[in-house]
C-alpha cells in the first residue's frame, strides 16, 4: 500500500459534504489554499473503530480556520459525523484521518476575501510512524536548522499549511544525514519541538516539556501531561536551553502520528529510554483504546 500514490487509491473521500469515489476527490490548480497556503488541516487517528478525541480535533480545525480569517462552513458535530462515517465507509479499525480546509479559486491573489471554504476528509491505513520493535531502541534526531517563528511572525498556533514548509526541509535534511527526523530550536534558540511531534525529556525522575508558546500545543502532549499526572509523575513545562539536553537521560516525541516514541539521540546527546518513557508509551497505548459508552470521556 505504501507505495500507491495518494491520488491514485481505492475507496471514499468526503468532500464538501458528499462522498466521492477516492480518486476523484480533486481541486483545480487555481486554487487558493495551493498557491497561499491558506489551508489548515488535522491529524488523528482511529483505534478499534473509534477516533481519539474526535472533538478536540475537530475544535482546532475550525479554530486553525478562524485564526487564518475562515470560517469552516461546518459545525464541531458535523465534522465528527462526517469522520465517523468516512471511516465506517472505508472499514478501517485502525487508521489515520485526514481533514483539510481551504480556500476555493474564486480570487486568486493575496486577498481572496470571497473565496468559498471546502472541507474535505480522508482516512486510510497508517501503522505506526515508527516501527514498534524499532521503538524502544529510540529514534535519532538531527537538530534543524530552521527555527519555529516568532508568533508574531506566524500563526503558530493554527495547524495551518504553511508552517510544515520548514518542517518538511528540516525532515528531508535530517533522512539525507541518516537521522529519522529533526528537533527544532524556536527563534529565541530555546528547544521547540521536532517536525511533527512535541518533545519530552526526563531527569531525576521529572519530566520537563517546552512551553508551547510559538508551536502547536499538541493534543498527545496534553494527553501524555494528564497521564503522567495520574502517575504522580510531575511534568516540568518551561524553556529549556540547548545547553541542558546533555543532562536528560530520557527524551521522547509524541504527536497523533508518532504516539509516543523513545528518543536515543539528538545530535551529540545521547539518552536511553527507560521506565518513565515506557510507562508513558503503553499508558498511552491504553488511553486512546475505545472506552466502553458508559465511562467515555467525551
Ligand atoms: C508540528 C507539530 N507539532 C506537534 C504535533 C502534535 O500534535 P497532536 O498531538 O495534536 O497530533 C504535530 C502533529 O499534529 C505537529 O505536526
Amino acid at each position: 500500500m505504501a507505495s500507491v500514490p495518494f491520488d491514485s487509491r481505492d475507496g471514499v473521500i468526503w468532500f464538501d459534504g458528499q462522498f466521492v469515489d477516492w480518486k476523484d476527490a480533486k481541486v483545480h490548480v487555481l486554487t487558493h489554499g495551493l498557491h497561499y497556503a491558506s489551508a489548515v488541516f488535522e491529524g488523528e487517528r482511529a483505534y478499534g473503530g473509534a477516533i481519539f478525541k474526535s472533538r478536540q480535533h475537530a475544535e482546532r480545525l475550525i479554530e486553525s480556520g478562524r485564526i487564518l480569517g475562515f470560517k469552516v462552513p461546518y459545525s464541531v458535530d458535523e465534522i465528527v459525523a462526517a469522520k465517523d462515517e468516512t471511516l465506517a465507509r472505508m472499514g478501517f479499525e485502525n487508521a489515520y484521518v485526514r481533514p483539510i480546509a481551504w480556500r476555493g479559486s474564486e480570487m486568486m491573489g493575496v486577498s481572496a476575501q470571497n473565496n468559498t471554504i471546502h472541507l474535505a476528509i480522508a482516512v486510510w491505513e497508517w501503522p505506526s510512524y515508527f516501527k514498534p520493535e524499532e521503538r524502544l531502541k529510540g529514534i535519532r534526531l538531527d537538530i534543524a536548522e530552521y527555527r519555529r517563528p516568532d508568533p508574531k511572525t506566524a500563526p503558530s498556533r493554527s495547524k495551518a499549511a504553511g508552517l510544515y514548509m520548514i518542517c518538511t526541509i528540516s525532515k528531508h535534511a535530517a533522512e539525507a544525514k541518516g537521522y529519522a527526523d529533526a528537533m527544532m530550536y524556536d527563534y529565541r534558540g530555546y528547544v521547540a519541538e521536532a517536525t511533527g511531534a512535541n518533545i519530552f525529556f526526563v531527569k531525576d525522575g521529572k519530566v520537563h516539556t517546552p512551553t508551547p508558546d510559538c508551536f502547536l500545543n499538541g493534543i498527545t502532549r496534553q494527553t501524555v501531561i494528564e497521564l503522567a499526572g495520574r502517575r504522580g509523575i510531575e511534568v516540568v513545562e518551561r524553556h529549556i536551553m540547548p545547553e541542558e539536553l546533555g543532562g536528560f537521560t530520557e527524551c521522547f516525541i509524541c504527536g497523533t502520528a508518532a504516539e509516543v516514541t523513545p528518543v536515543s539521540e539528538i545530535g551529540p546527546h545521547v539518552f536511553k529510554p527507560a521506565t518513565i518513557t515506557e510507562t508513558l508509551m503503553n499508558d498511552y497505548m491504553a488511553e486512546v483504546q475505545p472506552k466502553p459508552a458508559a465511562v467515555a470521556a467525551e
